[in-house]
This record gives C-alpha cells, structure tokens and sequence, in this order.
C-alpha cells in the first residue's frame, strides 16, 4: 500500500471513528456529517486503488455508514436511542480471517522459470525436511525471504513450493494487515501465528505462511509509530518461536518484499535464508515467451530467442504481459477489420491473424520495463550485503 493510500484509509478511518463517537452521545447531526466524509474517503479511495485487498471490506463499511444515515436522517431521536449503532469494532476479526487466503495457486514447479537458485534454496530447506525429517538433527531453517523487484516470482515460487510438499498455504498481504480497519495489527499478527501454528501441530500436513510486502510490518515514517513498533515486536517473538520451540513443526514462514533495505537488522536475522528473485537472464526470457505464447497462434518467423534478446530488462510478469497485449492487438484488428461479421451457426469463427515479430516489436515499444536499471543495481547491491543462500 502506497503512503497517498494511507493517508486516505487514516483519514477515512478518523471520520468513522468521529461518527461513531458523536452518534453514541446523541450528536445525531455531527454523526451524519462525519459518516458523509468517511463514506466520501472511502468511495475516493477505492476508485483511486481499484485493485486494493481491502476493497471489500470498504465496501461493505461503507454500505453499513450510509444505512446508518438513512436511518438518522428517517427517525426521530428518541427511538433511534434503542437502535443499533453502525459499529466499527464488531466484526473486525472477521474481516482479518477473510484477508487471510487459503486457496493455493495451481502452478507448479516447471511452471516457475528460472530462479534457479530460489529454487534449490527452498528445496533445501522446506522440500527434503518436509519430507525426511530424519536427516536434520541440527535442524533446518524455518524463515526465508524472498526479495527483488516486483512481478519476478516470488509469489509463484511460495505458492509452488507449498504445492510441491502438499502443504497448506497461507497467504496474507502484511500491507493490509496494517490497516486502520481490521483493528489492532500486533493482534492481526499473533492470531495469524496461532492459526497457522494450529494447523502445522495437528501434524498432516505442513504449513506455508506466505507473507507478501513483509516490509510494511516495520511501518512507514508518517504514520503512527507506536502501532508499528509493536507490530513489527509481535512479528519477531512468532518468529522465535517458529524458529526454536519446536524442533518438529512443519511451518515455514516465507516473506517477501520489494524493499529489503528498509528491513532491520533484527528482522532479517529471523529469516536465515535470503533469496533473491531477480530480473529473468536470457535463457529464461526465452523459456517465459515459449510459456505464454503457448495458447497462441504465432507466425513461424517469430523466434523466442529473438524476443528474448531485444527483452533484457523486462521482468516475467511483463513479458506475460506483452504477450497478453499482442493478442489483444490482434484481436482488436479482428473486429475492427471491414471483413468482420457475426459468425453464423455453424461456421467456423473469424480467427485473428498470426502473431509476428513487428506485433511482438510495436508493444516493447510502447511499454518499457517496469523496473529500472537503477532499481535493479539497488537489489544487487544489498544482495551482496545481505543475501543468505
Ligand atoms: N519466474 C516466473 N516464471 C513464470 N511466470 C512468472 C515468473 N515470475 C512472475 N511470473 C508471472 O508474473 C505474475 C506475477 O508474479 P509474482 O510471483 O506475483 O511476482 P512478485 O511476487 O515477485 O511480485 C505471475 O502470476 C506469473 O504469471
Ligand atoms: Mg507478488
């Protein structure tokens, strides 16, 4: 979550909680004005952020704020006195459970390119001790993170790796564990634990606690501190005890950030192994452009080798990306094309034409990398301080 979106969701959270105060005392018309603006903060929020987590929540917050005018607005203050209050602590637990996702990504192992060295990395350390426990009698490390700019694997690679030991995953962004609105984040963070614990003791299956955007525990200079500060405390005393209480427990913890150098030296030091997921080399590009031009139809000039070499610098999820694009390209031609018309019961469907090099060429013109080269040397540089493999 960005600091702009923060300072929203403050603002918008302030405004509610103000509602809610004047709304128990009587103040039944501060209540409505401050129900307005909270509602108003939220509605901005969610058009400027449309793909925030936490949108849902805001939604239905926002749905209960302005039920809750409509009813000061319609009745008379004596009665309203016995009715419910829109309440801002009731189900905020709740909420928290729904942030946590259960559902495994369906990607596997081979599906992961490259990362070569994320990879063996993370066999050995959750692969061969899932699977024989007996060959560790030191032990095995229990907290890794994964860093490097974004769109380059790492959730891909946590999610395959708890597919390839079977094992539940749990995956929860550490942003939206922050937030104003699912109460008191050190607590967010000791029930994450504890559930996930629950699971690993009842011993069937392991446990992959994913935890995306590790670094927003340590918080962001502007906005309280104090919060922060016992959240990212919390943070720690789980992870010591994940790490030393009990030998046998199969749960990991797998971090991930975009922003290692702003990890302390304490929580890093929780997480024994530390990975980078860095931009895809050459051989990979060409292994990601094969992967995602699979579903579609390619003039045969048109050479993985060749748009891996005109790609460096372009991240995985970029490269899915411009190939998402060229056929969209083609699409559109499809049906902008004088030609087009309704298929008719029957025939077969007006296809787009082949994809070719000059489609492949117009859309890296048209989008650059989404990390730079100055981005890039950041994470080699603090790799070379920090990496643990
Ligand atoms: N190494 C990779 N191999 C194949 N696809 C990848 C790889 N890295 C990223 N992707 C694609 O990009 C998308 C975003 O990747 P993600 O793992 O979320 O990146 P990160 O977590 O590093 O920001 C994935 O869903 C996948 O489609
Ligand atoms: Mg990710």
């Amino acid at each position: 979550m960005s600091l702009a979106s923060q300072e929203l969701e403050n603002s918008a959270s302030k405004y509610a909680s103000e509602a809610i105060k004047s709304d128990s005392n009587g103040s039944y018309g501060v209540a409505i004005t401050n129900y307005q603006k909270a509602v108003d903060s939220l509605m901005k929020l969610m058009k400027c952020y449309p793909n925030n987590k936490l949108n849902r929540i805001y939604i239905e917050r926002r749905a209960s704020y302005k039920n809750r005018i409509k009813l000061l607005q319609m009745t008379s203050s004596v009665e309203l006195n016995s009715e419910k209050k829109a309440d801002n602590t009731a189900d905020l637990s709740n909420d928290f459970n729904n942030l946590i996702m259960t559902e495994k990504p369906q990607i596997n192992w081979e599906e992961v390119i490259g990362l070569d060295d994320a990879k063996n990395a993370l066999r050995e350390s959750i692969v061969y001790p899932t699977k024989r426990p007996d060959l560790f009698p030191l032990g095995w490390p229990r907290g890794i993170l994964l860093y490097g700019p974004p769109g380059c694997g790492k959730t891909v690679l946590a999610a395959a790796t708890a597919n390839e030991i079977d094992g539940y995953f749990f995956n929860v962004d550490a942003a939206s564990m922050m937030s104003k609105w699912l109460g008191e984040a050190e607590k967010n963070v000791s029930k994450l634990f504890n559930i996930a614990r629950s699971y690993a003791e009842k011993q069937i299956k392991p446990v992959i606690l994913f935890i995306d955007e590790v670094d927003s525990l340590l918080g962001t200079r502007n906005s309280e501190v104090g919060g922060e500060i016992r959240a990212r405390n919390q943070f720690l005393i789980e992870m010591d005890g994940v790490n030393t209480k009990h030998k046998e427990l199969k749960m990991y913890v797998i971090g991930a950030t975009n922003k290692p150098w702003s990890l302390d030296w304490p929580f890093l030091r929780r997480f024994q192994k530390r990975i980078s997921a860095s931009l895809p080399d050459i051989k990979s590009r060409v292994s990601l452009f094969d992967l995602y031009s699979i579903p579609l139809k390619i003039d045969d000039k048109v050479k993985s080798t060749e748009l891996a070499k005109i790609s460096n610098g372009y991240s995985a999820s970029d490269i899915r990306d411009i190939c998402q694009a060229a056929q969209l390209k083609a699409v559109n031609e499809l049906f902008n094309s004088n030609e087009y018309t309704e298929p008719i019961d029957g025939e077969d469907l007006p296809q787009p034409k082949n994809l070719t090099m000059i489609d492949f060429k117009e859309i890296m013109n048209r989008r650059k990398p989404s990390v730079s080269t100055e981005m890039v040397k950041a994470y080699y540089k603090w790799g070379e301080e920090f990496k643990a493999l």
